[in-house]
């Protein structure tokens, strides 16, 4: 069995998550973590073996993985991807992908050059009820689409800072704009809109409380994308409801329901997507074979311009295009 050596750059929460997929599977060896704070480098090391790092150049060198999992907040990214990639390394990336779209682009480019494999962590599309909610409204005319992420403010430090993480809308949000994008095709204008004033008592605050982005998609459909972050005490409600002449699909945690005919059918996901995300790339490494893949980075790319021109927009107040 060939084995594939798997090295991190990033050990926070979300490399938390992957590695209890990659190690659950015997054909990955976690060889290398490489942290900014060292500290973290080194539990990661501990608690999952392999070497810990605060470089990742220097993991790179010594560790020689044939994959790496890129786990930095939003404002960290191009250096760990444009090293791997030059390198032949595969490359999962959470998202989002960067801050700002020459980033994005010119990583996008070196990627490319590099044939390698890449996923990006879009883990809704790996709900298999998306993939059903894709195939039946595939053959349908979507007139409207309405996506929407309400929850509280997340408690890492660069979250709620604009310059390094690039508002709700970028960060969190991100999956419902990709989510709308894979069910209902592409963005040609967004016209958006944000609030402040809720949150002035948290300490180096200064994303939007709220916002809400109009999306005017390629094949005519009517969007709009809302998120709040104030919700402190409510939990996470997210989700994305598609409108056709013949059925209602709303998607909401993985939940598909579907209205159509004077009846509702609810269907609940089978699927964990954070393992299907970890098989998925994995095996793609080891094969070759990139079928299983359902969030490229170029892919992810598009996802990223629409969050961009979203933000461009509350700040010009035009409409951009992505
Ligand atoms: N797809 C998902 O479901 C999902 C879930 C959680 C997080 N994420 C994404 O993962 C990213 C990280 O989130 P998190 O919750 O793990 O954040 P975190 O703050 O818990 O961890 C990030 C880690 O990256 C380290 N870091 C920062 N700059 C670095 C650099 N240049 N080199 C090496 N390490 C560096 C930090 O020290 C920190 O330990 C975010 O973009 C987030 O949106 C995605």
């Amino acid at each position: 069995m060939t084995q594939v050596r798997v090295a991190f750059v990033g050990c926070g929460g979300a490399q938390r998550e992957h590695y209890r997929h990659l190690s659950e599977r015997d054909d990955v060896e976690l060889v290398g973590h490489c942290d900014v704070d060292g500290d973290r480098a080194a539990a990661a090391a501990d608690r999952y073996g392999g070497e810990a790092f605060t470089d990742h150049e220097t993991m790179y060198e010594q560790t020689r993985p044939s994959a790496v999992y890129v786990c930095v907040p939003p404002f960290a990214h191009s250096g760990p991807e444009e090293g791997a990639a030059m390198r032949g390394i595969h490359l999962f990336v959470e998202k989002p992908i960067a801050l700002d779209r020459r980033t994005a682009k010119r990583i996008s480019a070196t990627i490319r050059k590099a044939k390698i494999i890449t996923s990006v962590g879009y883990c809704w599309r790996y709900f298999d009820t998306v993939e059903h909610a894709r195939k039946l409204i595939k053959t349908k005319a979507v007139c409207l689409v309405r996506g929407y992420w309400d929850g509280p403010m997340s408690d890492v430090w660069w979250w709620r800072r604009q310059d390094k993480s690039g508002g709700q809308l970028m960060e969190q949000t991100t999956h419902i704009v990709d989510l709308v994008r894979h069910l209902c095709g592409e963005v040609a204008e967004v016209h958006a809109i944000g609030s402040t004033g809720c949150m002035s008592q948290v300490p180096d605050f200064d994303i939007h409380d709220s916002s809400v982005a109009t999306l005017q998609l390629k094949n005519g459909a009517a969007g709009v994308v809302t998120s709040v972050c104030v919700a402190n005490n409510a939990g996470v409600k997210a989700g994305v409801e598609v409108v056709t002449p013949e059925a209602v699909f709303t998607l909401e945690h993985g939940k598909l329901t579907v209205r159509e005919d004077g009846k509702t059918t609810e269907y609940e996901p089978r699927a964990d997507v954070y393992a299907e995300q970890t098989d998925a790339f994995i095996e793609s490494v080891k094969t070759g074979r990139k079928k299983r893949i359902r969030s490229t980075y170029a892919d992810a790319l598009k996802t990223f311009l629409v969050t961009c021109a979203a933000n461009e927009s509350m700040a010009s107040g035009l409409p951009v295009k992505p």
